[in-house]
């Protein structure tokens, strides 16, 4: 049980406190406690040992994507408060839909085109190809959230300690309860639901099946129970005996993993992908500078509490963690509109020069997932692995079957805007490069809406026109809303962003064969200057002279 000191040193009326030392301490707890006696196994036998389940017919399966004239939107984050009240905000305006990458999964009404992910009526669904990131999750290792409560703590336990006033009084007795790296609970519902609208949606297609389904994800905790948690939304609890879960390991070099490519791409480690995050700092300086000096009026007494920039993002980054973890943040009204709208610009920014189009080795870390959508799209297997691709996998007809209507990847926020990058998804690279001083008008580059919490990319692989057998065309779904694929060469305007499916394929030959992995990951080279590098691989031009 804590205890809070709270003096009152200041008599000037305002209702200060001084900052008792377990402001910005971690706390955490485990469920079940080491030491909760569990020996009553036998009195509670499962569901099989009981018996008399009652009747179970099953019904058919549903096909909501070609059966019904709209599609159901997702716009919720139950059982989340979403924090209404920010400074200069309409009452619609939402804070957790500015929180990046750290947002939770809305649908997105559009990329541009006016159509929906429901099957045009002149086509017939023939196979989907998903890839979704893992659901909500605290802090990654290394955050600044965490450093932000260290920060605090050691100046609450300085001589003098600090007292904070006003809207930042609550952090007098504010202790950090994050965990790390793991899902939260919002984050399994949200693969569950994923998984559910999968099966309310796709569910038609598993009528096609000749064996058992193999879905993949990777080792990491956070990665395993997103899958399983999609699993049990999609097949129902005895997921177990319905499908086959692949789990590639995630662990640093040495390991290839399409769904977690950076560990094999030097490049994407290093001083390349760093200057991503130096590119998103600089703007980080213009739209919190006066952030700093007001937030530092807030703190009262002799002390060694001295805001800087840095923190500021912390603070916004707490509003999203807090918020996806414990369900609701005191941080998120501390800030304005116009600071909700730079934190999210901060993050295209970072996303854009560290894993998106304006980043040397972005494509080559996306191509090796293309590599294996062309061999499951084309029925070819792969027979070199040059890239991030592991050949022991993607070479065994068991582990990586070439014969399903299914196919379901688990993986990253970084994998996901370095495949867009890969696959030319051009349309959400216009008006690029991005400047780092201001944000443009019309800005497409916007990582809430491309890799928020369990974001999810369908490809539709369909059969338009008069054989409603062969595959003709496919497109492409992120997040609900319809990608337009004109980029890619051989691909024409369409208005419901079909592509005929050999063009597609060609021009994913062609991606392949444009990235140079070796020299993009491994080459000895700095990031021109200035970079206008929109498709995420390094200049030919300028190749000869770097190497
Ligand atoms: C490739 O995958 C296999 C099977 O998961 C694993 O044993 C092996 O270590 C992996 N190799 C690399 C280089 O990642
Ligand atoms: C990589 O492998 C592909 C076949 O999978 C091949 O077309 C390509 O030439 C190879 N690239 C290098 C640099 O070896
Ligand atoms: C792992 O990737 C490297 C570099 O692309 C490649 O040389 C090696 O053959 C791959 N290993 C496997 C098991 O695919
Ligand atoms: C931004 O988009 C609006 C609506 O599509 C358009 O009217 C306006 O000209 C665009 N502005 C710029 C600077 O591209
Ligand atoms: C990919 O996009 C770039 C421009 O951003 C273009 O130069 C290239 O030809 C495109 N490649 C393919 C195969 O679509
Ligand atoms: C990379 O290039 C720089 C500048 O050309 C050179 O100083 C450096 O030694 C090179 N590093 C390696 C590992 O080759």
């Amino acid at each position: 049980m804590l205890t809070f000191l709270l003096l009152p040193l200041y008599a000037h009326g305002c209702a200060a406190a001084v900052a008792s030392t377990f402001a910005g301490a971690p706390s955490s707890a485990v469920y079940p406690p080491p030491n909760l006696p569990s020996d009553h196994a036998s009195a509670f036998p499962d569901g099989p040992q009981v018996g008399y389940p009652g009747p179970t017919p099953t019904g058919d399966e549903a096909n909501v994507i070609a059966t019904a004239p709209a599609m159901a939107k997702i716009k919720d984050m139950w059982p989340l408060t979403n924090p209404k009240f920010v400074k200069g905000a309409g009452r619609d305006f939402d804070v957790m839909q500015h929180a990046a990458h750290l947002s939770p999964f809305n649908s997105v009404d559009s990329f541009g085109l006016d159509t929906s992910p429901q099957i045009p009526k002149s086509c017939s669904l023939k196979q989907v190809h998903l890839l979704h990131r893992h659901g909500a999750r605290y802090p990654t290792e290394g955050a600044a959230p965490a450093a932000f409560s260290k920060k605090l703590n050691a100046a609450a336990t300085a001589d003098g300690g600090f007292t904070a006033t006003k809207e930042l009084k609550f952090l007098n007795t504010w202790t950090y309860k994050l965990g790390g790296e793991t899902l939260t609970p919002f984050g399994r519902a949200q693969l569950f639901n994923l998984g559910v609208g999968f099966r309310v949606r796709y569910g038609e297609l598993l009528k096609g099946f000749k064996r058992l389904p193999v879905f993949r994800t990777t080792s990491q905790n956070r990665m395993l129970e997103s899958a399983l948690n999609f699993a049990a939304g999609f097949f129902g609890l005895d997921y177990q005996k319905q499908y086959h879960q692949l789990i590639t390991i995630e662990h640093g070099t040495g390991f290839n993993n399409t769904l977690n490519p950076q560990p094999n791409c030097p490049n994407g480690n290093n001083a390349i992908a760093d200057y991503g995050k130096a590119q998103a700092r600089k703007w980080a300086d213009i739209y919190l500078q006066r952030t700093v000096k007001r937030m530092q009026k807030l703190i009262k007494g002799s002390s060694s509490l001295k805001f800087e920039v840095d923190d500021m993002i912390a603070m916004q980054q707490l509003c999203a963690y807090e918020t996806v973890a414990l369900g609701y943040s005191e941080f998120c009204g501390l800030f304005t509109k116009k600071e909700w709208e730079g934190f999210a610009y901060f993050y295209d920014l970072d996303f854009w020069y560290r894993t998106g189009p304006g980043n040397p080795a972005a494509s080559a870390q996306g191509i090796g997932y293309v590599e294996e959508l062309v061999s499951r799209l084309t029925q070819t297997r792969i027979t070199e692995c040059n890239s991030s691709l592991n050949c022991t996998n993607v070479q065994d007809d068991v582990t990586f079957p070439l014969d399903q209507p299914i196919y379901v990847d688990a993986t990253h926020d970084t994998a996901m805007t370095e495949i867009y990058t890969a696959m030319n998804f051009t349309s959400f690279t216009a008006g690029g490069p991005l400047p780092t001083d201001h944000i443009p008008v019309n800005q497409t580059y916007s990582a809430n809406k491309l890799s928020p919490f369990a974001a999810n990319l369908v490809g539709q692989v369909v059969a338009c026109g008069e054989d409603r057998n062969t595959p003709s065309h496919i497109r492409w779904i992120l997040n609900d809303g319809v990608v337009p694929l004109t980029g890619i060469r051989g691909c024409a305007a369409d208005k419901d962003g079909l592509c005929s499916l050999p063009e597609f394929i060609n021009g994913m030959r062609e991606r392949i064969k444009e990235v140079d992995y070796r020299f993009d990951c491994f080459g000895n080279y700095t990031v021109p200057s200035p970079n206008t590098i929109i498709d995420g691989r390094f200049p030919e031009s300028l190749r000869v002279t770097s190497q």
